[in-house]
């Protein structure tokens, strides 16, 4: 794999941050584009000097040209993610997501980038049609959220068929997690909360029964499906799901926890929230065939490696 000139939009973040870590470590040169709404600069501590920093909105053609200039490609992780904020907010995560991706497209067709990888999600699918969820199912998207990101893939596949040049790819991914997640923000993922509730012997909150699936994903596997997807032959216009390829339902990971944490585990169940899937798991049959990506860390042993990285980070209760 030879070593490239990158940019990772949202590198503040908890996806964009170990992305970072795992291009610095092959050797690319890389700049980060975030204006740190969702993430932080914590995030980057000890890279300052690897890492050029362009604090910025995705909302403005002109500092997300600026800061695409001279890349050869483009990471695009930066989104306001959660599905909850766009049932509150759907016109700020419009802007963002589809705005954001657009000015990104636009100003990497004008700098002549070589790829831009898109940071799409397993939400697109909706509740429709069979699972595993592959590729090829029509999707049926049901946030605001998956609407965004549903419009973003579009606009990413439209750019590579209809200007010469550029190439893009679209990754879904399912439900990550892993260290630099934080588990204090009003949005926080299902895992980070749940660590920090169990380890703190406080209950966890449960909406529904608990018994929709997820597709649980450590962030080194999302990494290294970003790495090889900047380099991959034949994907030019493709959507391809990045996921563990196996299911857990929300009531089995809080029972994981529990006894990795060799803790009690209290379930407290609230309704559904309107905008969730009720089952989401993915075939990654494209992914290997496509990318050569092997999902190669597990949940339990993820789990492990992010409650050991949220003790250290002093996020959650060490005893
Ligand atoms: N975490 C998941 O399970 C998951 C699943 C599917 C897709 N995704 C996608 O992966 C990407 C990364 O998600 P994450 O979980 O790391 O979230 P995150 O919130 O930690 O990262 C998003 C980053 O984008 C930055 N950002 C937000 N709005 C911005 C703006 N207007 N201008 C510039 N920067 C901005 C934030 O500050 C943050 O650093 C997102 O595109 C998200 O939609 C995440």
């Amino acid at each position: 794999m030879s070593a490239a000139r990158a940019l990772v939009t949202g590198g503040g973040g908890f996806i964009g941050s170990n992305l970072v870590r795992g291009l610095l470590e092959r050797g690319d040169e890389v700049r980060v584009l975030d204006n740190f709404s969702t993430g932080s600069r914590g995030n980057l501590s000890g890279l300052e000097r690897d890492v050029e920093v362009v604090e910025g909105e995705l909302r403005s053609y002109e500092r997300v040209h600026a800061a695409i200039r001279g890349v050869d490609v483009v990471f695009h992780q930066g989104a306001l993610p959660s599905v909850p904020r766009s049932v509150q907010d759907p016109l700020t995560t419009s802007a963002v997501n589809v705005e954001g991706t657009l000015n990104v497209l636009l100003a990497a067709r004008d700098e002549r980038v070589r790829r831009v990888v898109f940071a799409s999600s397993s939400s697109v699918y909706g509740n429709s049609g069979e699972l595993p969820r592959v590729e090829t199912a029509p999707p049926d998207p049901i946030s605001p959220y998956a609407v965004a990101k549903l419009a973003a893939e579009r606009y990413c596949v439209s750019f590579s068929r209809v200007y010469g040049g550029l190439e893009t790819v679209c990754l879904r991914y399912f439900n990550v997690f892993g260290p630099h997640q934080d588990p204090t923000s009003q949005y926080a993922a299902v895992v980070p909360l749940f660590i920090a509730a169990i380890s703190a012997g406080e209950p966890v909150t449960i909406y529904g029964d608990g018994t929709q699936s997820r597709d649980f994903t450590y962030v080194a596997n999302v990494v290294e499906a970003n790495v090889l997807a900047a380099d991959a032959a034949a994907v030019n216009g493709r959507i391809v799901n990045v996921a563990t390829g196996s299911p857990a339902s929300v009531n089995e990971l809080a029972d994981t926890i529990g006894a990795l944490l060799d803790r009690p585990v209290e379930k407290r169940y609230l309704p559904p929230r309107p905008g969730d899937v009720r089952d989401s798991w993915a075939d990654v049959d494209a992914a290997r065939h496509l990318l050569g990506y092997e999902p190669r860390v597990g949940l339990d042993e993820g789990l492990r490696l992010t409650a050991d990285s949220l003790r250290d980070a002093a996020l959650v209760r060490a005893d």
